[in-house]
């Protein structure tokens, strides 16, 4: 009688733990039914690249990033940044000249300034600032 009841409660304990486990990833299905459409996720949580905020940068922030570190001094020979005269003489040529020069480089200017990653229109946009055009 002993023995049976011992049977009786080892079964019930198998059982019983049988249940929980059941119940459990019952609740994990609806935990995923239930689960919100959309999740916002910030930056690294992500799990993905940051995306820099798109949209094309002034002729003062490509010049300041790419351009100033040989157009500020005027080194080997670069037009420097606001001199009027300088500029006028390169862009006798042509806006459109010199900003193909400007992106296929010239000499000692390296193509884009050596800045890859600018728009032809950003490589633009710092020639007007720098020229004063803008
Ligand atoms: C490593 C130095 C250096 C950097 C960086 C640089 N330049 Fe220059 N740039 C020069 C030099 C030197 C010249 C003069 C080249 C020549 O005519 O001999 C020049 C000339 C130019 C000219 C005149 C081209 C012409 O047709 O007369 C433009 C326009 C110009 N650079 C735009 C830029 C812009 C825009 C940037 C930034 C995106 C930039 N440069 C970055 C060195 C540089």
């Amino acid at each position: 009688m002993k023995q049976l009841k011992a049977l009786i409660l080892a079964a019930a304990t198998v059982i019983a733990a049988q249940a929980y486990a059941a119940a459990d990833s019952q609740e994990d299905k609806i935990r995923e039914r239930i689960k919100p459409v959309g999740e916002v996720c910030v930056g690294a949580e992500c799990g993905g690249a940051v995306v820099a905020a798109a949209g094309p940068r002034s002729g003062e922030e490509v010049y300041g990033a790419a351009c100033g570190a040989c157009h500020t001094a005027g080194v080997l020979g670069a037009p420097k940044n606001g001199d009027t005269a300088a500029w006028e003489e390169r862009l006798a040529k042509g806006i459109d000249q010199t900003w193909q020069n400007a992106i296929n480089g010239i000499n000692s200017m390296p193509p884009k300034g050596n800045c890859m990653n600018c728009s032809d229109d950003e490589i633009l946009a710092a020639i007007k600032y720098m020229s004063g055009q803008e």
